[in-house]
């Protein structure tokens, strides 16, 4: 068993219903097989258990593990292609870059820089958009297992009005999307996701396809986009001849176990048949700035009971950094005016680890340090002098280092990563007595 101390900060209970920042000054977690035993304050700990191995992270803060519910694996290396709205994004940029994971070696640096983005971020359980290539989306499943990263992934699928070499069909994109689920789906931290790319690119014989994938690999979960750009809205809506929620619903493709990404345009039967349906969507604010692609409706998503969560959507998401999105996500809604949904430091920590947690199913396991959770963790501790450093020494309450670490924390500023106990992540020894 290893004990871990230093003030630990999470959010058990919501704070859009009413929940507030837990927070544990001096604290300590009891950490046995990866799994939360005890907590409590340090002394009283220490105490009862006095010969288990110490790990000191006092200075700085515990967060959890982020949670992004919507990450592009492929897209790594193309983040900061600004300019472009969404549809000429992803022909100029994304896609062509997308093209080059046929090659399985490409694919596999591809997937060492992905995976180490991510965990080097501080999120240690991840939706991931996988390749349209099935042996790139081995490899993405291989990296994250070997480092020991959560995540959900599969094989993106699309059969019209992109570029050919990204082309499937219903039988292939079947019977490979099956083939991969019964190589990862359940096999240590990893599960599967069905991932139609957008209705846009998928004809009603894919989505049908995606359906049975679904229907046939119990637990997987299902992961695409909505809403995201108007000129792409008005394009499915005349390719499909319905919402763009209907679009995917119509197929069983709309569920508990459904993240959408984006819909930043929805209608309001649009936002009631998700909640009815109890579908999460993925809110990337970064991106939908870089983008142009517009403000998210937080306060209407609330309004009709929708789950949300927070996504980097890299690469049109301008980097791993869950921080960096729960700032953008404030900025979002301050600019939203009073249609906007004034956000605390607990409503973005929430937002970037529980209702993530949340989101994919895993809300037993993740998302919070509620002893049986798993430790998933990440040691906040700028190095001398640097920025947040500055800011965190005049902080006057754990609420205001919170709201100084979204304003100025970067993934320099993540010490160490713990996934399940395991330490995957440390830029330089943790003081261990
Ligand atoms: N819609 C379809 N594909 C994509 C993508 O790769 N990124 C974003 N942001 N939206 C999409
Ligand atoms: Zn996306």
């Amino acid at each position: 068993m290893t004990l871990y101390r230093g003030t630990f900060l999470d959010t058990p209970s919501d704070p859009f219903s009413g929940g507030t920042l837990r927070t544990e000054q001096d604290g300590a977690l009891l950490v046995r097989d990866g799994v939360i035993r005890a907590r409590g304050g340090y002394a009283d700990l220490r105490r009862e258990h006095p010969e288990e191995e110490l790990v000191d992270l006092t200075g700085g803060f515990v967060l959890p593990g982020f949670v992004d519910t919507h990450v592009h694996f492929p897209q790594v290396r193309v983040i900061g292609g600004l300019g472009m709205p969404l549809l000429d994004w992803l022909d100029q940029c994304a896609l062509p870059e997308e093209a080059r994971l046929a090659d399985p070696a490409y694919a596999e640096g591809v997937a060492t820089d992905f995976v180490s983005g991510l965990v080097g971020a501080g999120t240690t359980t991840a939706l991931v958009f996988g390749s349209h290539f099935a042996p790139a989306v081995d490899t993405v499943f291989a990296e994250a297992a070997r480092v020991g990263l959560r995540i959900t992934s599969g094989l993106v699928v699309s059969d019209r009005l992109i570029r050919e070499d990204l082309f499937t069909d219903p039988d292939r994109a079947r019977e490979e999307s099956l083939a991969l689920a019964s190589r990862w789906h359940g096999v240590g931290r990893a599960r599967y996701a069905v991932t139609p790319r957008f209705s846009l690119s998928c004809s009603e014989r894919l989505l049908e396809a995606c359906g049975d994938v679904l229907r046939t690999v119990p637990g997987a979960m299902l992961t695409s986009h909505v809403n995201e750009n108007t000129r792409e809205i008005v394009t499915v809506e005349e390719l499909c001849g319905c919402d763009y929620v209907t679009s995917y619903d119509r197929h069983g493709l709309v569920g508990p176990s459904t993240v959408l990404a984006h819909n930043v345009h929805p209608t309001d039967p649009e936002l009631a048949l998700l909640a009815s349906r109890g579908a999460a969507v993925a809110h990337c604010p970064s991106s939908n700035a870089a983008l142009g692609s517009g403000l998210f409706p937080l306060a209407r998503h609330r309004a009709h009971g929708v789950r949300v969560a927070m996504g980097s959507d890299v690469g049109a998401g301008t980097g791993f950094s869950l921080l960096k999105e729960g700032l953008q996500a404030y900025v979002a809604q301050q600019l939203l005016a009073d249609q906007g949904h004034p956000l605390t430091p607990a409503h973005l920590l929430h937002l970037a680890t529980r209702a993530g947690a949340e989101a994919l199913g895993l809300g037993d396991e993740v998302g919070d340090f509620t002893i049986g959770r798993r430790f998933d963790a990440q040691w906040i501790k700028p190095a001398p002098n640097t920025p947040l450093d500055v800011g965190l020494a005049h902080a006057t309450d754990p609420t205001d280092a919170l709201a100084r670490t979204f304003a100025l924390g970067n993934p320099a500023d993540v010490h160490s990563v713990w996934i399940e106990g395991d330490l995957v992540r440390e830029t330089k020894p943790a003081l261990v007595g």
